[in-house]
């Protein structure tokens, strides 16, 4: 795999008009969502369910790549198929999260650090031979009192590059996710603080171990205020600030930024997304893969039920349309009705 080849499956990844479906959910988060209507989670209605999302008809449309978990890119469609192969036959990347969690950092209550480094080549190159062709790093920056810490900070970034110097190194384009978390009351400029913070930390430890950046995506968070903030940021605040702070530490050499939803509503996901866009041309494309934004609609439409399979196909159609549109900055609110 040359540089040139990473460069050019990175940029097909936020191809004009279209962004990433994020569905590489560990086995307990899944396990959540699926409880949240009420299906129990075993490896089959997991297989069923996301069997569901990969064949969307014409999701290809507005869908460049598919993130997967380890189970399911080992998985296949019910007639066989593997459901890595049901995603490229149509155009669709399939991409896999190697990482191994975010766990407590030793020394650092209230911080996480993501594991996953050890025997990494190695699970990579299987991960590649399975038909992956990106990979997705999540470490996770808390804000609280006294947190996040820089020796939180600088790990998370650290382990990000190392694991996309190996990503590099077996061909997969690695995306970059350092997500500053929603949770807390605090305000949108201290969020745009700590997340001009981590990025800063991040593209100084990518460029240390030689990362190409070109052949790289960023997944960072919009710049909110806390969940539980008293009064939150409207959509052209988030919008401004989130350029501001991206402007300021991501590199122009980076193709796209792709954005994570981290908790917004399916709706404010797009919203945000649109409102970026709408500000005119950044060095970077600016698009999504989304997880929940994406997903929640289409759980609701299906219940765990296999009449409902259509609808909610329908559902994850249509949000990826809005999201398309968003790209563009052309979403309206009538739009959601069009469904
Ligand atoms: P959300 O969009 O639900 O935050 O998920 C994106 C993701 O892949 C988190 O790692």
């Amino acid at each position: 795999m040359t540089k040139h080849e990473l460069e050019s499956t990175a940029q097909a990844l936020v191809a004009e008009g279209k962004g990433i479906l994020a569905a590489d959910e560990s086995t307990g988060t899944i396990t959540k969502r699926l409880a949240s209507i009420n299906v129990e989670s075993t490896e089959e209605t997991r297989r069923t369910y996301r069997e569901l999302l990969c064949t969307t008809p014409d999701m290809e449309e507005f869908i460049s790549g598919v993130i997967l978990f380890d189970e399911t890119i080992r998985q296949a469609a019910q007639d066989g198929t593997p459901l890595s192969e049901v995603l490229s036959s149509k155009g669709v990347m399939p991409g896999i999260k190697p990482d191994k969690g975010a766990k407590p950092m030793a020394g650092f209550p209230g911080e996480r650090v993501t594991e996953g480094l050890d025997g990494l080549r190695d699970r990579l190159t299987e991960y590649r031979d399975l038909g992956a062709r990106f990979g997705k790093w999540r470490a996770v920056i808390a804000i609280g009192e006294g947190i996040p810490t820089r020796a939180c900070i600088d790990a998370n970034a650290h382990a990000l590059a190392r694991y996309a110097a190996l990503c590099q190194e077996v061909g997969l384009v690695p995306i970059v996710e350092p997500e500053v978390l929603l949770d807390g009351d605090h305000t949108i400029e201290r969020c745009a603080e700590v997340t001009e913070a981590t990025l800063r930390s991040v593209y100084a430890a990518l460029f240390e171990h030689r990362v190409v950046l070109e052949g790289t995506l960023l997944k960072p968070n919009m710049v909110l205020s806390g969940k539980d903030c008293s009064e939150r940021a409207g959509v052209e605040e988030v919008a401004e600030a989130t350029v501001r702070t991206l402007r300021r530490a991501v590199p122009a050499a980076v193709p796209g930024i792709v954005f994570l939803s981290g908790g917004q509503s399916p709706v404010e996901a797009t919203e945000h997304l649109n409102a970026m866009n709408a500000m005119g041309d950044q060095p970077w494309e600016l698009s999504f893969s989304y997880g929940r934004a994406l997903q929640q609609p289409v759980l609701k439409a299906w219940l765990g039920d296999t009449g409902n399979v259509v609808e909610a196909q329908k559902a994850l159609y249509h949000r990826a349309k809005l999201n398309g549109a968003a790209r563009y900055g052309e979403y309206t609110k009538e739009m959601e009705e069009a469904a």
